[in-house]
């Protein structure tokens, strides 16, 4: 199997422990750097990795806390913030306010890594995040991805039973949903929601759509994946299906055949994400 070197995860929450957890399982790569500014936090994930890897055919190397680590790193996950912003949250911009302040404080450090591979932003809203990490590390944005509307699209194929369903343009409120109802497009929205109200974050699904990004990244597939991506054009990023390549990032965007009031959907999902970035 393909494997990387060496990826870096910066947020070990929910989302970043439990995509550890799946990339430690699924053998992807040789190495993890861990880093979250909970030290307790990243020590504890490593010790609880280190006991799942003694169940496992195949050793991973763990490096907790260790920014200088990323240099020689293929892949780095951008996973931090705070969950918790969503218990008070009174406006949907909220998380954004938190989550450009950990960008503001993570870009330097990344930069003074040395580190210069690709980048997959997770962190809410997605495509904004994503867009402001670019700019805030200077990268070119071919090299930086968000994980966009994989999990949207999961979540519609599960509502409609249908293989060609789809899901583009913001990861949020605005996304558009493609070969569905309209009852199966509100209920596949909804679902973070849903899951979120009983157990307070999402996690199995979002680590398990980047581990699927990592695996096509990993084996040079040029398979079409609906990630974040940015567009020259409309100068924002959003998710239509792209095929990605560790060497280059995205290599080619592809936007499906649209109706007209599907466009202006897409329009208008891309003109929200504009809008919320323009507050940052
Ligand atoms: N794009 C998606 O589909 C998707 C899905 C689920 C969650 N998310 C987002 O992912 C993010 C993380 O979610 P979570 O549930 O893991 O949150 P969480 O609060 O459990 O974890 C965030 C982690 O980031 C760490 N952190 C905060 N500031 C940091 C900094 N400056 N440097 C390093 N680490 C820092 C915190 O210590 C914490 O461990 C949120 O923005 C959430 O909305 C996105």
């Amino acid at each position: 199997m393909a494997k990387l070197n060496k990826i870096g995860i910066i947020g070990l929450g929910h989302v970043g422990s439990t995509l550890a957890y799946t990339l430690c399982l699924s053998g992807l790569a040789r190495e993890l750097v861990l880093i979250d500014t909970d030290e307790k936090k990243v020590h504890a994930e490593s010790l609880e990795l280190a006991d799942t890897l003694q169940n496992l055919a195949h050793n991973v190397v763990l490096t907790e806390n260790a920014y200088a680590a990323l240099l020689d790193a293929e892949l780095l996950v951008f996973c931090a913030g705070d969950i918790r912003v969503l218990e008070t949250a009174s406006d949907r911009l909220a998380e954004l306010r938190v989550t450009s302040k950990v960008v503001r404080d993570v870009a330097p450090k990344i930069v003074s890594s040395g580190f210069d591979g690709l980048v997959i932003s997770i962190t809410n809203p997605c495509d904004v995040i994503c867009q402001y990490l670019a700019e805030m590390i200077g990268f070119d944005k071919k090299k930086v991805i968000g994980s966009g509307t994989l999990i949207d699209s999961n979540r519609l194929k599960n509502r409609t039973g249908d293989t060609r369903s789809l899901v583009i343009g913001e990861h949020g409120e605005s996304q558009l949903a493609l070969n569905a109802s309209e009852a199966a497009a509100t209920a596949a929205r909804l679902t973070g929601w849903e899951i979120y109200s009983a157990k307070q974050h999402t996690a199995f699904g979002i680590a398990s759509s980047v581990t699927r990004i990592i695996r096509v990244l990993a084996s040079g597939s040029d398979e079409l994946l609906p990630v974040s991506t940015y567009d020259e054009k409309a100068g924002c990023y959003y998710a239509v299906p792209s095929s990605i390549s560790l060497a280059n990032g995205t290599e080619t965007r592809v936007v499906p055949l649209l109706s007209d009031e599907e466009v202006a959907n897409l329009r208008r999902s891309i003109n929200t994400i504009k809008a919320n970035y323009k507050t940052i």
